[in-house]
């Protein structure tokens, strides 16, 4: 198979994840897209912009973390390359090293600073080594004092800096900071690299305003920031004259939308105005706040086809005390009417959640739960950790920690039970047909794989010869708890 993503087609900092994704970029040829108006692939070629072109440097970039990061270095690499850098596939052939970093869970922060110090030798040789992204803003400068190697610390609230961090640094300063939170602007940058050959990806939201106790996105992406629909309507417009059929709409809470212009367009219109670019056929967006999601996005979805059959809404807990606790701002009854509301739709929407177990003072009685809410909503796909204690977060000073065994114990029984839902959810969906936008082909013969427009898997059999991009009915024949298998229908 040519690629894959998680389940959400979002990145999840896990280091299986991290080296896929490092793989997939080299899988497919895509070259460049500009997002500069009025500029096409061709001019781009004449400015020098592409993977071939001479310029001041090399840079090499590698991402961990979420969805909104990977998009964050597709910008990056944009920007970049916008300045005459190339892009190069190795550390050792780069002149600038780059680590787009995450932190929500501890392993995922320390797995930044080991694959820091396997370059400690390189600055030896004169190399630029630079950490952005979530780790970057959490530690700051004390990143300077672990790792005295690095000279560049920049978090994504300042990336509008990057182009002026780097002339700092090409005039020979040796160490550069972008560490403010308080902008109000986003990160908009006329050049985009994008990774992914048919799903084009869009922040609309960036930063946080919850303030969950256990999270450390508010403090590394810093305050909730919309980028105005007329910005947004024109960047999927571009992405379709590139060529892109699926636009994937991003925040760390993006149904909390709020348009700046006079408009204020609400995330459902946004949402509808997006489905109706010419060439756009699928629109998918998250993640999105119990809290925030309500009837008009659910109505939208029941109104568009071209609105994926799909919402991901991460719950975190089936206990009302430990979502109190977790400052989710909603109970499990609240959490279980939006449920209800997104169940009534006339469109079969496939619902997928996130789920911390081992959150502190988590009793066997809460932990029942959210085994119990897993079987009333039967949903098609959970993301579950166990509780990792994040530096700042209120829930790192709460008391009864849960021991390491008891949690892998409970992610472990937690998962089993949803695998059992989504055997039988998928197995109900044998005969049924579905539209797959291909993206994968398997070395085997005939052999393709894609994801339906309620985003799951779908592993299928076609004799026809160039499927890659396209849009094809397949008839789903067996199912495993995270897949379909089909076969495509003439
Ligand atoms: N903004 C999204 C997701 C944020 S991060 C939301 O609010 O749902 C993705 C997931 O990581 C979260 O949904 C949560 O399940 C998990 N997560 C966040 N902080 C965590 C922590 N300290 N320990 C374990 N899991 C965590
Ligand atoms: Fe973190 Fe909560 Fe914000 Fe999601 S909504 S990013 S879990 S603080
Ligand atoms: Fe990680 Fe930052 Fe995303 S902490 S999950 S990269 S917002």
């Amino acid at each position: 198979m040519a690629y894959q993503l998680d389940a959400l087609g979002r990145a999840r900092g896990c280091n299986a994840c991290a080296k896929l994704r490092r793989t997939m970029g080299k899988t497919f040829d895509i070259g460049l897209e500009v997002l500069a108006a009025g500029r096409s692939a061709r001019s781009e070629l004449a400015l020098g912009l592409s993977h071939g072109s001479t310029g001041r440097g090399t840079f090499f970039l590698e991402t961990f973390g979420c969805q909104m990061n990977e998009h964050d270095s597709e910008k990056v690499a944009g920007v970049l390359l916008a300045r005459g850098y190339r892009q190069v596939e190795t550390p050792d052939a780069a002149s600038v090293i780059l680590y787009n970093t995450c932190s929500i869970r501890e392993k995922a922060a320390q797995k930044v600073f080991s694959r820091l110090g396997e370059f400690r030798e390189k600055q030896h040789e004169g190399k630029i080594i630079g950490v952005l992204g979530c780790v970057a803003q959490q530690e700051g400068e004390g990143i300077f004092k672990r790792a005295p190697w690095v000279s560049l610390v920049c978090g994504s609230a300042s990336y509008r800096k990057l182009p002026e961090l780097l002339t700092e640094l090409e005039n020979g300063n040796h160490r550069v900071t972008g560490l403010e939170t308080d902008t109000d602007e986003t990160f908009e940058t006329e050049v985009t690299r994008r990774d992914h050959p048919w799903r084009a990806y869009l922040t609309i939201i960036e930063g946080c305003d919850k303030a969950c106790s256990y999270c450390v996105v508010p403090y590394t992406r810093g305050p909730e920031r919309s980028r105005s629909s007329e910005a947004i309507l024109r960047d999927v417009r571009q992405v379709a004259d590139a060529g892109y059929t699926e636009v994937q709409l991003l925040g760390q809470t993006v149904n909390s939308y709020a348009d700046p212009m006079a408009r204020r367009m609400r995330f459902s219109e946004l949402l509808l105005a997006v489905a109706d670019v010419a060439g756009i056929r699928r629109v998918r967006f998250t993640t999105s706040h119990p809290k925030d999601f309500t009837q008009d996005i659910v109505d939208a979805i029941d109104a568009e086809p071209r609105l994926c059959e799909h919402v991901h809404l991460p719950v975190q807990s089936g206990s009302n005390r430990v979502l109190k606790e977790m400052q989710r701002t909603y109970t499990r009854p609240q959490y279980l009417e939006k449920i209800g509301m997104i169940r009534a739709s006339k469109r079969p929407i496939a619902i997928t959640t996130d789920i911390i177990v081992g959150f502190p003072g988590e009793t066997d009685a809460d932990f029942e739960e959210t085994l119990s809410l897993l079987d009333e909503v039967r949903y098609d796909g959970i993301f579950s950790f166990k509780y990792s204690p994040r530096p700042n977060t209120r829930a790192l000073s709460m008391r009864d920690a849960i021991s390491e065994e008891e949690k892998s114990r409970r992610l472990a029984v937690l998962q089993d039970r949803q695998r059992e839902i989504q055997i039988a959810n998928n197995k109900s969906q044998i005969g049924e047909s579905f539209e797959v936008l291909v993206s994968g082909k398997s070395r085997r013969e005939g052999q393709w794989s894609g994801y339906t427009s309620s985003h799951k898997v779908m592993n299928f059999t076609s004799q026809a010869p160039a499927l890659l991009g396209t849009y094809v009915q397949v008839t789903a024949t067996d199912a495993t708890p995270n897949s379909l298998q089909g076969e495509h229908v003439a």
